[in-house]
């Protein structure tokens, strides 16, 4: 469904950050890619998205190129992107802020319908409809975003560390609803720093290393990789590795 082959990105002055990734996510499955900060996982998913200035490579959605589209045409065709900068506008009602990701949408019956599926799917987004969304909680933001992503009927989403910031509980309910959509059959392509979880609820998994591809396995088989392990699960002898529940010094 999407696929990425040799890609190449960058933000100018000639350092690349991104360097030659092979990636792919497939309608029905949950792909993780982890990594240390500064791997460039950020980068890689704006990569995909068309928002950095330096790249190259090959992006097809469906099978069909997409490399050069803007991220607008990307969305209109079924590719959406959930940044790690959460997204809501705090001064919009919750409704509001819903219809924003419908903003490409012309039929107004069709977003109408639409708002209706995802209202549905997320009970809070109803009960809270009328207040400001800044008063939801960081899950509930969260919620927010996946929903107003939704509008749009995309058939693949990426998601920058969707759990970041978030209680433990609230963690879980944000991969069980990514689970859920992927159930629902679409791809979501998701990094995450909370490697044990987001591995637990995922497919497939990409370890990310200095802009490359280190490892590349199945989820399950990456969580019992002692490398895996080592490097991101704060086992890493001699070092103060990244704990996969609580990453230090982030937000
Ligand atoms: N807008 C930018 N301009 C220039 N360099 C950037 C920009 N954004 C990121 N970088 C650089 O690219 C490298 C990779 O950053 P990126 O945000 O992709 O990493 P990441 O793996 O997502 O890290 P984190 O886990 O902290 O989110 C870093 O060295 C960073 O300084
Ligand atoms: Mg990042």
């Amino acid at each position: 469904m999407l696929e990425a082959r040799g890609l190449t990105a960058g933000y100018g002055g000639g350092r690349i950050i991104v360097d030659g990734v092979d990636i792919d996510a497939r309608a029905g499955e949950v792909v993780t890619i982890i990594g240390q900060n500064g791997a460039g996982k950020s980068t890689l998913l704006k990569g995909i998205f068309n928002m950095v200035p330096v790249r190259r490579g090959s992006v097809s959605l469906d099978g069909a190129e997409v490399f050069d589209q803007r991220p607008d045409r990307l969305l209109a065709g079924g590719l959406a992107y959930i940044p790690q900068n959460h997204s809501i506008f705090p001064k919009l009602t919750v409704a509001e802020n819903l219809r924003m990701g419908g903003f490409l949408l012309r039929d107004q019956r069709l977003l109408v319908e639409r708002i209706g599926e995802v209202e549905a799917m997320f009970p809070i987004l109803v009960e809270r409809r009328d207040e400001y969304a800044a008063g939801l909680s960081g899950g509930e933001q969260r919620m927010l975003e996946i929903a107003r992503t939704l509008l749009m009927a995309p058939k693949v989403i990426m998601l920058d560390e969707p759990s970041i910031g978030l209680a433990p509980r609230l963690v879980d309910q944000v991969f069980q609803t990514v689970r859920t959509l992927a159930e629902q059959g679409k791809a979501m392509l998701m990094v995450e720093q909370n490697v044990k979880k987001a591995l637990a609820a995922s497919d497939r998994g990409y370890v990310l290393e200095l802009g490359q591809v280190k490892l590349h396995d199945r989820a399950d088989r990456l969580l019992a990789d002692d490398r895996t392990a080592q490097l991101y699960m704060g086992a890493r002898p001699g070092g103060t590795a990244p704990s996969a529940e609580a990453p230090e010094g982030r937000p």
